[in-house]
């Protein structure tokens, strides 16, 4: 909270010195406790110049997944009023789902820096290294049965690639249900899990993970990452601010649930089409125990993915793999 203050006072202040004075009296604490707090915050990355007699500068702010970086200045209101930041965890899906338990409103999300057991769709694993990914879990409790849970996992493919496109200016594309991919290359993926009476649902967990500035060197053979498809693309950058990138996931998750809300799922779909690349191509389906091949025929209302079988039938897939056929 008094790290929270005194960044608050130094960023509002972006190219003036503050006083030690003016710092003690905005916090309500003693000199020797914010002295205490800027040592702290320089362990923690920030760059804060002191000149004597004269205050405290920022300089440089760290692109770590702190609460009061992601709060600073973001538009969302529902999501991300509460963040919960971890420097390694299990899974942040479970740790999401543990909270959702005991009762943590919507829109609470939780992050961490680095994953020891990240959890991939159909029981896979996903390789969550240090420094360079998002590993981002939030917490909703839409009013909806649990047959209507695909609409979010789309919503959230939509909103996500929406916001990686808008952050780093890639084309990148959805790849049912919501494989985000640059290229034909995976660079996020979604796991939405969720705990439902017979009915009702009572949450859902939407859990996010991009590799963001991850070296393809830390990932496993054919993922990639934003900064490696810029470099692919002639592009120069060396480094894609993490903590805007979430700031965007969550402003574009706020929006579009919105518009789930208050408009239906219609309008999430045609978003959807307009960002997937796959409708009218080859695809190979992978369901437990049966495989087949047709053409990505379109989405249905209610989320699933239409195939058109060689026999000219159509099939309707709700959950399961799916690969590109060149
Ligand atoms: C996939 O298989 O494509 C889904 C991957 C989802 C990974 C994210 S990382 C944050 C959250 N926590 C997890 O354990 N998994 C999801």
């Amino acid at each position: 909270m008094l790290d929270e203050k005194i960044l608050e006072v130094l960023k509002t202040n972006p190219d003036s010195y503050v006083s030690g004075e003016e710092l003690c009296k905005q916090a309500g604490v003693s000199r020797a406790a914010i002295w205490k707090r800027i040592e702290k915050l320089r362990e923690e990355g920030y760059e804060i110049e002191a000149s004597p007699h004269v205050g405290y500068r920022l300089l440089r702010i760290p692109d770590t997944l702190i609460p009061g970086e992601v709060r600073w200045d973001l538009k969302a209101k529902t999501f991300g009023r509460e963040v919960i930041s971890y420097k390694k965890v299990d899974s942040t899906n479970d740790v999401a789902y543990g909270l959702a338990e005991k009762g943590v409103r919507e829109g609470a999300v939780i992050l961490a820096e680095e994953q020891s057991k990240g959890k991939g769709r159909h029981g896979r694993q996903w390789s969550s290294p240090s420094k360079g990914g998002v590993y981002m879990s939030c917490v909703l409790r839409p009013r909806m049965a649990p047959n209507e849970i695909s609409k979010v996992t789309l919503l959230a493919a939509v909103a996500v690639a929406s916001a990686i496109r808008r952050m780093s200016g890639l084309d990148v594309v959805i790849k049912w249900p919501n494989d985000i991919m640059s290229d034909g290359r995976k660079v996020c993926g979604i796991l939405t899990e969720m705990k439902a009476e017979q009915d009702s649902v009572d949450f859902v967990i939407v859990g996010i993970g991009v590799n963001v500035n991850t070296p393809v060197s830390a990932l496993p053979k054919g993922a990639t990452s934003i900064i490696e498809e810029l470099s692919r693309a002639g592009r120069a950058e060396s480094h894609l601010s993490r903590v805007e990138l979430v700031k965007n996931i969550l402003e574009a998750f706020e929006k579009y649930y919105r518009i789930l809300r208050e408009e239906g799922f219609e309008p999430i779909v045609d978003a959807w089409k307009g960002l997937t690349a796959m409708l009218g191509s080859r695809i190979k389906v992978m369901l437990p125990g049966r495989t087949f091949e047709g053409q990505a025929h379109t989405v249905d209302p209610d989320g699933s993915l239409v195939v058109r079988l060689d026999s000219g039938v159509l099939e309707k897939v709700s959950s399961g793999d799916i690969v590109m056929v060149r």
